[in-house]
């Protein structure tokens, strides 16, 4: 049974449309009408390109019409030809797309082939090698350096050849637990160059989540760094690598990368030094050829259940939306400098620091730090130095920047054309902040909206030629058609003014195969739900002149900081615990980070509720999945609301925490527990 649309949670986001629904979830028989105010969001209109600017590769609404008309009548003519001029073919394909949702069978360009690094790499070290690849910028503002295509060609052939005397082979998955640092993007294309496949693991992820990722990858070979520096700390990244191989009897190899240089431990036989082995190797490699269909990488991410999913994509498919969605939805030219403040333990820079700007021969920052370090003027420090043209960042750092104040950004921005935000909702007062105070209202504001499972952007404006409004991902990208689906009956709303769950109809090139060792488990969770229909797990409404808007996710996925998480995995974390009998996690709004996590928690007859035990609790959060998925706030509760059949209903709790009307309880077992929890959740404030 679909999952249900979360509900409004706040009149923050001017969500437009006026009809009362009620959704009702079949595994739980609970119903609650879902109100939506109109609310009139202002437009704004493209900025006027300045004389200085190039052409831009989408002039107007009237172009982007007929570019999507034609991507949707004739995918297989749009994607042919795109995939052609984006992409380099050591076998040109002639098959363009086959496959569907429904047999989860979904192939593009099945019979050419073509290398990964090749693509990002070698074509534009040969044309223009002394064009900037990498701009590293590292914690301490005076470390950084640049990589030139020509340089960052070397690098990548003699780690290749480093990783092929390891003995990894063309389908082996190599395991990347790296800060962010040049090395990291020279290790991933060094692993797609021999055909391997890379499955990079957030560094700020704890050894057990790590742990598991590499069991689950049969990751043989561990990259890694002796530590990691962020925000002037220093980070044990190799301690938790040790902690984690503890339980991975299957890798031969640990390659460190001397970061800090700081003594570290050293398992003989196991751990080898990253300068060490590259002494060893020339600097040509050859690129190993493999199928469009061939994986490329692994990411895992969070879903309902506790245990994440390893997110499988292609290679030539996902390259083509990498590549035409930087080039369109940023509007990149030769000679730009992408800067994207992410990191590339997420897809976003997967996505957006390493393939999309190097595909299309631009350079990408490398930011090791954080926005905060050492002062707040940071990215402002940063797209001065580099002339930066595209700046994407996630609005919890916009919402951090906006609170620290107007005076910290005292620099010139000039170079700016788009800003770009991703990852979760941007309220209209943090974009028209990012609008006015960092674009100058000279640079459009796109506000992307995707996942890890779609690749590459979905919804979006595109900077030249879609007006946007505040809050809104506007309109499809080339090749998305969205649906917004009944969850009751399952069926597609047509039209404007409505509001659903977020589907799409028809696989496009960037969309994930399978999830790693666990098709089924593909199809029933993305593909199942809705029948003919990819469902991404958000809910979103359609205003009256067909812009879409996200109204988050209707499982249990919480978003902090536009840190993807699993309620689930922070349950069983907590569960973890021997005296913790019942746990409930939901998210809460949160001025900051979005959303927050809340924790309620119930304890077994003889454990006692104290300060030490909470932070305990959540120390084991922290350990088990990482720093980032820890609670905000415990709740030590007698009950949880629960259904008549025992199901916990979360949505009770988050209401309750947000003081609103509970709406039906009807199908609560115990209507008393109310009373009681709202006393806890007083007491708490
Ligand atoms: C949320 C991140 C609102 C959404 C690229 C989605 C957004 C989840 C937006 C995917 C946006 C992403 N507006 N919500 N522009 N972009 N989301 O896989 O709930 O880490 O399902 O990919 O982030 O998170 P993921």
């Amino acid at each position: 049974p679909p999952p249900q649309p979360a509900p409004v949670e706040s009149t923050q986001y001017p969500y437009l449309i006026r009809r009362t629904y009620t959704y009702t979830t079949m595994s739980a028989g609970d119903s609650q009408p879902v109100v939506i105010e109109s609310i009139n969001a202002q437009t704004y209109h493209p900025p006027k390109r300045e004389p200085h600017h190039p052409e831009p590769h989408v002039r107007d609404i009237a172009q982007y019409q007929e570019l999507y008309k034609e991507s949707i009548e004739d995918p297989d003519a749009f994607w042919g030809k795109l995939g052609r001029e984006l992409l380099d073919w050591h076998t040109p394909f002639t098959r363009v797309t086959q496959g569907s949702f429904e047999h989860g069978d979904i192939a593009w360009y099945t019979d050419g082939y073509l290398n990964a690094c090749y693509n990002c790499v070698d074509r534009h070290a040969l044309k223009t090698p002394d064009a900037p690849a990498i701009i590293f910028e590292a914690d301490e503002p005076s470390e950084g350096r640049i990589v030139s295509y020509s340089e960052l060609l070397r690098e990548v052939c003699k780690c290749a050849n480093v990783l092929k005397s390891l003995g990894v082979k063309k389908g082996d998955t190599v395991a990347v637990y790296l800060p962010m640092i040049p090395e990291t993007l020279v290790t991933l294309l060094a692993i797609v160059r021999i055909g391997a496949i890379h499955s990079v693991v957030f560094a700020g992820f704890s050894a057990e989540s790590l742990r598991d990722r590499v069991l689950d990858a049969d990751s043989r070979v561990v990259i890694t760094s002796d530590e990691g520096k962020r925000g002037g700390k220093t980070i044990g990244t190799k301690r938790i690598v040790d902690d984690a191989l503890k339980e991975c009897p299957d890798v031969e190899h640990v390659l460190i990368f001397k970061r800090t240089g700081n003594e570290i431990p050293l398992v003989p036989g196991r751990d080898k030094w990253w300068h060490e082995e590259m002494a060893k190797f020339p600097s040509w490699c050859p690129p190993v050829m493999v199928n469009a269909e061939d994986p490329l990488f692994l990411l895992y991410t969070s879903g309902s259940t506790g245990k994440p999913k390893g997110v499988m994509h292609s290679t030539a498919g996902y390259l083509v939306g990498a590549a035409a969605t930087t080039k369109y939805v940023f509007d990149v030219h030769p000679g730009d400098r992408m800067g994207t403040a992410g990191d590339v333990g997420w897809i976003t820079g997967h996505t957006y620091i390493v393939y999309g700007p190097l595909l299309l021969g631009a350079a990408t920052l490398v930011f090791e730090g954080t926005p905060a370090y050492p002062n707040f003027s940071r990215y402002w420090e940063i797209v001065e130095r580099h002339k930066i043209t595209q700046w994407y960042v996630a609005p919890t750092a916009i919402r951090l920047l906006k609170r620290a104040g107007d005076h910290h950004i005292k620099h010139d921005l000039s170079s700016l054309r788009v800003l770009g935000s991703v990852g979760e909702p941007i309220a209209p007062d943090v974009w028209h902040w990012y609008y006015e105070k960092v674009g100058r209202g000279k640079c459009a504001v796109v506000d992307t909206y995707w996942q890890t499972e779609t690749g590459s952007h979905v919804l979006t404006p595109l900077p030249h030629a879609i007006p946007t409004k505040p809050g809104s991902a506007c309109l499809p990208f080339f090749g998305i058609q969205p649906a917004i689906v009944d969850p009751v009956t399952g069926e597609e709303l047509v039209g404007n003014d409505v509001e659903g769950v977020l589907c799409f109809r028809k696989p496009w090139p960037s969309i994930a195969r399978t999830v790693w060792g666990a098709h089924e488990r593909y199809l029933d969770t993305y593909m199942r739900p809705y029948k003919g229909f990819y469902f991404t797990g958000d809910g979103a409404g359609r205003d009256h002149e067909g812009y879409l808007w996200i109204r988050g996710r209707v499982d249990d996925v919480v978003n902090v900081s536009g840190h993807r998480l699993s309620t689930a995995e922070i349950e069983a974390a907590l569960i973890h615990n021997k005296a913790v009998a019942e746990a409930a996690v939901v998210g809460v709004p949160d001025e900051l980070t979005g959303q927050a996590v809340m924790a309620f928690i119930c304890l077994k007859s003889g454990y006692e509720n104290n300060e030490a035990f909470r932070r305990e609790l959540i120390l084991q959060v922290r350990k088990s999945i990482g720093p980032f998925a820890a609670p905000k706030a415990l709740l030590v509760v007698n009950d949880l609301p629960k259904t008549r059949s025992g199901k916990i209903m979360r949505r009770v709790l988050r209401k309750l925490h947000a003081g609103e009307p509970l709406g039906d309880t009807s199908t609560l077992q115990d209507e008393s527990v109310i009373e009681h929890l709202i006393e806890v959740i007083q007491q708490a404030n």
